[in-house]
């Protein structure tokens, strides 16, 4: 088993899914309106949270994530969910034919990838014309000196963060995939501290570092976007 950040929680990570699960199917549900013969595609799918809010309402649901932790504790977990298939696999490079599914989607993933645009490119490669991708992240404040605050105090936090992308950054990666938004919304997120160190199992000199550069707000800020792979103009 492997030491990093995600094989140390994998179980918690797990039990924050499961507590969330009603609440964030119904928010996938209401904002995503998914088609029962949509077959869907979750990269970055760690124990299953987005995979499984959509197995009630489409075909199936291809869920992939390099880390071997988290989708065991997601396969553990998800075992009544039969139309959700875990995989692992790179979210940037993904083994899958070009138009195969109908919907693709990323869950708190971008901020983890050096590459973000490769993801999104590779769920705008997965889909058919039609098809619709989703990205659901928090965003960086517009301000950018206090992006690399935050972004300093969720590194301490947690090393594999990378960076959190403002509002302007996530519609220019959708919208560079010949993708066009049709739908966003943004949602607060109140984050106890302690609990927030405590997921991502951080102590010690870390969890004093990230405890001294904690923003002052205990707010996140939520952006939920949705768009469209439309055929090229004839
Ligand atoms: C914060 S977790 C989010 C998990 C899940 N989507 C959710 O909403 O609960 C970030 C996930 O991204 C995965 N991840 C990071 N980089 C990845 C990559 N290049 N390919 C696939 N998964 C990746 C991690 O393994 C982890 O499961």
């Amino acid at each position: 088993m492997s030491d990093d950040r995600w094989s140390r929680t994998a179980v918690k990570l797990g039990e924050v899914e499961e507590n969330r699960r009603e609440a964030f199917t119904e928010a996938v549900r209401s904002f995503v309106q998914p088609n029962r013969e949509d077959h869907a595609i979750d990269l970055g799918a760690g124990t299953g949270a987005l995979s499984f809010a959509l197995s009630p309402y489409v075909a199936d649901v291809l869920a992939v994530d390099l880390s071997p932790e988290l989708i065991a504790e997601g396969r553990r977990r998800g075992s009544a969910f039969t139309n959700v298939t875990f995989v692992e696999g790179d979210a940037r490079d993904l083994d899958v034919r070009r138009g195969t599914y109908d919907l693709a989607g990323c869950s708190r993933v971008l901020h983890h990838v050096d590459r973000p645009e490769m993801v999104v490119a590779s769920m705008a490669r997965a889909i058919k014309f039609g098809g619709r991708v989703l990205v659901i992240d928090q965003i960086a404040p517009a301000d950018p000196l206090l992006a690399v605050e935050l972004d300093r105090f969720e590194r301490a936090r947690s090393p594999e963060h990378r960076r959190l992308l403002p509002d302007i950054d996530m519609r220019a990666l959708i919208e560079a995939n010949g993708l066009v938004m049709t739908r966003t919304k943004f949602t607060e997120e109140q984050r106890n501290l302690a609990w927030y160190l405590d997921l991502a199992d951080c102590s010690g000199d870390a969890r004093r570092e990230a405890e001294e550069l904690a923003p002052p707000s205990s707010t996140a800020l939520v952006g939920w976007y949705l768009a469209e792979k439309r055929l090229p103009a004839a």
